[in-house]
């Protein structure tokens, strides 16, 4: 498959496969050193987060809950921050380690509203792991607690990020030429 030509490779398979390890190998440690017999519930955003989450679960090595939740911004509204839920989680949380995967975080509006929704059913603990972060365009702060690639602010295409549904599939995130 063509990668479109004002597009280039940033990160390639095995940047993203090296990185997923140290970020399961962190988050493994930290869980461990703030709870011994943890028991994490990682939470897919679907659909970008779809490689990620199936790569770093792989690397986090403590039992595991997976599950996940679609959100939908509304587009036109960005500036307003209307995300809401197109489905919920099939599980619930309160009392335990829960771990946000996601693929890329930009305005920061999705996490915001992801955080306060979750925090309302009174996980034990509530961390944010995204593959990428684009701080440039932030509207809404956001404490993410790890963070694959910090990159600038390009559109970026592949391993779950698409473009208008089209490159999850490529296997590297390639970004658009400046
Ligand atoms: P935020 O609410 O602006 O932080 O947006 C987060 C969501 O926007 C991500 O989960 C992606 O689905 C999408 N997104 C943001 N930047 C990009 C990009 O560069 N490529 C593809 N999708 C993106």
């Amino acid at each position: 498959m063509n990668l479109p030509g004002d597009f280039e490779v940033v990160f390639s398979e095995e940047r993203i496969r090296a990185r997923t390890r140290e970020l399961g190998a962190g988050i493994t440690r930290d869980l461990l050193a703030d709870d011994p017999a943890a028991e994490l519930v990682a939470v897919g955003i679907l659909k970008g987060s779809l490689l990620f989450m199936a790569d770093l679960v792989r690397e986090i090595r403590v039992p595991l809950y997976c599950d996940f939740l679609r959100v939908a911004s509304y587009e036109g509204m960005e500036s307003t921050g209307v995300v809401r839920l197109e489905f919920d989680l099939t599980q619930p949380i309160a009392g335990k380690h829960v771990l946000i995967v996601e693929d890329i975080i930009d305005t920061g509006l999705t996490m915001r509203f992801l955080l306060e929704n979750l925090r309302l059913k009174k996980p034990r603990s509530l961390k944010v792991c995204s593959l990428l972060d684009k701080p440039a365009n932030r509207k809404a702060p956001v404490e993410v607690d790890y963070v694959g690639f910090t990159i600038p602010n390009r559109f970026v295409i592949g391993y779950g990020l698409d473009l208008e549904g089209l490159y999850r599939n490529l296997p590297y995130i390639a970004a658009k030429r400046v």
